[in-house]
């Protein structure tokens, strides 16, 4: 990119055309507006510049920005040696890119992991009297896995003194060796326990994942293990998260546990799961108020779509603020790799707000997309309330693409009927991508079978997925946000998530409301069209 860009500002000032200014500045524009207009290339939803992303790294708010870093290998659209890529917000809708932060070194590739402000400087590695940035993350020794050593990952420490611009590695990394000698052995994620007054990490380890302690980020002990009983256990436990979150509406704290897993995701493939319990400073313990539902092999999974993978939350958001704000990476391990894309390959999700609620079903996190993303909307396009069978278009009332959009639907299904309700977008090649609900089913559903491209991996579209509606009672909302290859539902206000990502070969043009096999009636139909966050 850097030549590339060399190249353009080098020749722009010798095209033929371009001696005026007025001139010059149409020219710039141009460039301006080429910027980020790739094929399936999203709008308001971040993507690297160039090249391959997977998970969400390091986030955390720090002097008004909140920083996201993020697996990336700079020199292909494929996996390889891992570095953290880096980008700031003031919103968490306008990103700006910064140069990559960590680069593989003789310790390894620099895996997944979490960062947090150190403010009373524990680990004595501030300096002027300001807290450093401390990043954790998994060295990955390539060398030593070929080898056949069971010990090539382990736990290590940068830290940063310039707002997280520049990084330096701890000189004694590895903080965390691998005694146990377990092959997956990685994604710290370190908070701050405010009640031992100590620093506590918890990372994956296979079939289980492992709290440890500190008081200074540099030197841990064990403290406990969990999980090795509870949960979705079809593959291999990644990137966890914990943290305190009140009940909503109470004022009582429980903590929750997000854990990936890839395979053995509820529609395949790549998922989340989590489990709401209780932390003493030691260990981890399910709440009786969510556990009767995770016995055995049943788990209560974050997002049923096939797209939201590693996702965990962001460290040091201000108390005044208050809120639990996730994102993950917008893919599956499944496909990830061979997606029709060039240029780059991964979003991530939208950034959500989690909240804890008292279900019918049991204690639930709920996700929401945060507040901020209201800036990206235009004008509404709102319909009064009416009953539909068959097929509502919306294509020309709304007066705008749909390929940036966001719906907002409620309605009410006639009882025994089975209708199959839902939003179809469609385009000129016949392509067309439906997310709905079923009422014989009672089930969300996505289906991307016959949304476009689909050849370049047999595990992408083979049905349609599928998320069950736990018990609530009034009418079906419906929350959708869809941006050039993905839709994201929010379903009854955030107790269901349901994310997919898809590719039309032409952009969607048509939008419609369908009503399949009974009538449905609709009391909102709000859509609003959606501006583009990314540019310069
Ligand atoms: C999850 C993951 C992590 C690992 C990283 C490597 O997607 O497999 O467990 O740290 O990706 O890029």
């Amino acid at each position: 990119m850097k030549n590339l860009l060399f190249g353009v500002l080098f020749i722009l000032p010798f095209l033929p055309g371009c001696e005026n200014s007025a001139e010059k500045e149409t020219a710039a524009a141009a460039t301006e507006n080429a910027y980020y207009t790739e094929p399936h290339r999203p709008q308001f939803h971040f993507t690297p510049e160039k090249m391959w992303m997977n998970d969400p790294n390091g986030m955390v708010f720090y002097e008004g920005k909140y920083h996201l870093f993020y697996q990336h290998y700079p020199d292909s659209n494929v996996w390889g040696p891992m570095h953290w890529g880096h980008a700031v917000s003031r919103d968490l809708v306008h990103w700006q890119h910064l140069p990559i932060a960590l680069y593989p070194d003789s310790l390894g590739m620099i895996f997944s992991g979490s960062a947090v402000v150190d403010w009373d400087n524990t680990s004595g590695l501030g300096e002027n009297g300001k807290p450093p940035l401390i990043a954790i993350f998994t060295h990955h020794q390539p060398d030593w896995a070929e080898a056949g050593r069971q010990d090539f990952q382990y736990q290590s420490i940068a830290y940063s003194n310039d707002r997280g611009r520049t990084w330096t590695k701890y000189a004694g990394n590895p903080v965390i060796p691998n005694a146990e000698k377990i092959r997956d052995f990685r994604d710290p994620k370190v908070i701050w326990h405010e009640a031992s007054q100590q620093w506590i990490m918890v990372f994956a380890a296979q079939d289980h994942v492992k709290l440890w302690a500190s008081p200074n980020l540099i030197n841990w002990t064990h403290l406990s293990d969990f999980g090795r009983e509870w949960g979705s256990h079809g593959g291999v436990w990644e990137c966890p998260d914990l943290f305190p979150i009140q009940v909503d509406n109470s004022g009582e704290t429980k903590w929750v546990m997000l854990l990936s897993i890839n395979p053995g995701g509820p529609n395949g493939g790549s998922a989340t799961q989590y489990f709401v319990g209780n932390f003493d400073g030691k260990t981890f313990t399910l709440d009786p108020a969510f556990a009767p539902r995770v016995s055995g092999e049943k788990a209560v999974w974050l997002d049923y779509g096939r797209d939201n993978y590693a996702g965990v939350t962001w460290s040091d958001v201000p108390k005044e603020d208050g809120r639990r704000i996730f994102l993950g990476w917008m893919s599956n391990w499944d496909y990830a790799t061979v997606v029709p894309t060039q240029a780059w390959r991964s979003a991530m999700t939208l950034p959500r707000q989690l909240i804890l609620k008292k279900a019918a079903d049991g204690l639930r996190l709920f996700s929401l997309p945060v507040e901020e993303l209201k800036v990206l909307r235009g004008a509404v396009y709102a319909a009064d309330p009416q009953t539909i069978g068959g097929e509502l278009d919306l294509s020309s009332q709304i007066g705008f693409p749909p390929s940036q959009m966001e719906v907002l639907l409620e309605v009410e299904l006639p009882e025994g009927a089975g209708t199959d309700f839902g939003v179809a977008l469609s385009n000129s090649k016949g392509e067309q991508y439906r997310i709905g609900y079923d009422a014989a089913k009672n089930k969300f559903y996505s289906d991307r079978t016959k949304a476009g491209k689909t050849g370049f991996s047999e595990k992408f579209a083979t049905a349609r997925h599928t998320a069950p509606r736990p018990e609530t009672s009034g009418p079906i909302r419906l929350h959708l946000f869809f941006d050039a290859a993905s839709c994201e539902l929010f379903a009854d206000g955030g107790e269901v998530a349901l994310t997919e990502i898809f590719f039309p070969s032409e952009d969607f043009s048509k939008v419609k409301l369908y009503a399949l096999g009974g009538q449905a009636n609709l009391s909102k139909i709000e859509v609003y069209p959606l501006k583009r966050a990314v540019g310069k």
